[in-house]
């Protein structure tokens, strides 16, 4: 209990859970002044479940850089310059005759970096009326499912991590505003990092490798890598792992990458629907 008598029991007891085990929806409660005055609480609730949903906030820019630096180093998303003023916030902007969708392919945010983000903060905008969810799969949940063995194997084996693995050569994403010269350049990024990783501040072991970033193990070739992968790929998708977080306008959510797999759904064809995002490593690992 702090000083303002509020546990982290007593905030989780004002919210409710997206899923059997992660997620928590906050309607009646301010991010900014968690922020502000229950820092600590906030932080665990994020670590403990792994994604939290606020309601009807407050999404200008500014606020959400304050939010953002509060919960460790907001970084750069290498491929956008960021919006007017605020380059580490990305807008990701859909327009109504746009067929394609950013972030479609299960991933977790950037692991094509060597540090790649702890945490992603996404504030909706402008949401379609009906449609344009982000699913997310518990890839700790779905890692505890796994075989002894595979536990073992993806624990001790390195994989490869490319930024451009679904990107045509010549193609820039679509959805960004502000492409940067790395953008421009089509350069790409790669890193290896294990295939499941303990969370720094839980140690709990997760799935790492992800459909749209990893290419193949470090030790074997992309053909031999990729029954595997592609088992792992479908296992995370697997309906008991998974939940979905409709969005309104004005509401932001914050997850924890180490924890969790998402990609956006791309079913509102004929609407806009426009997200500012930001990335961030937590100053507490
Ligand atoms: C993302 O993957 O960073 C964006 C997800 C979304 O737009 O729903």
């Amino acid at each position: 209990m702090n000083s303002h008598g509020l546990s982290l029991a007593s905030l989780a007891s004002e919210a409710k859970p997206l899923a059997p085990s992660f997620g928590l929806e906050f309607t009646h409660q301010s991010l900014a002044n968690l922020v502000s005055n229950h820092f600590h609480e906030l932080y665990q609730a994020l670590i403990r479940h792994k994604l939290l949903i606020f309601r009807k906030q407050d999404t200008s820019p500014k606020q959400l850089i304050q939010i953002a630096k509060a919960m460790g180093e907001v970084q750069r998303y290498p491929f956008s310059s960021g919006i007017e003023d605020y380059p580490e916030i990305v807008e990701i902007r859909k327009e109504p005759t746009q067929q394609n969708v950013f972030s479609g392919v299960w991933h977790i945010d950037s692991t094509y970096l060597d540090s790649p983000p702890d945490f992603t903060l996404l504030a909706a905008k402008q949401t379609p009326l009906v449609g344009g969810d982000t699913v997310f799969s518990d890839a700790q949940k779905a890692f505890s499912a796994l075989s002894e063995g595979m536990q073992k194997f993806l624990l001790a084996e390195k994989a490869e991590y490319i930024s451009n693995k679904f990107q045509d050569a010549g193609k820039k994403a679509s959805h960004l505003v502000n492409f940067t010269e790395i953008a421009m350049a089509n350069t790409y990024f790669s890193a290896s990092h294990f295939a499941a990783k303990r969370h720094e501040e839980t140690g709990i072991p997760a799935i790492y490798v992800n459909d749209e970033h990893t290419s193949r193990f470090s030790s074997m070739s992309t053909e031999e890598s990729a029954p595997i992968l592609n088992y792992l790929f479908r296992h995370l998708t697997r309906d008991e792992f998974t939940a979905r977080v409709q969005w309104e306008n004005d509401t932001i959510v914050i997850w924890d990458n180490r924890g969790l797999q998402h990609h956006a759904v791309n079913d509102y064809f004929g609407e806009l629907r426009v997200m500012h995002r930001l990335i961030i490593r937590s100053g507490q690992r």
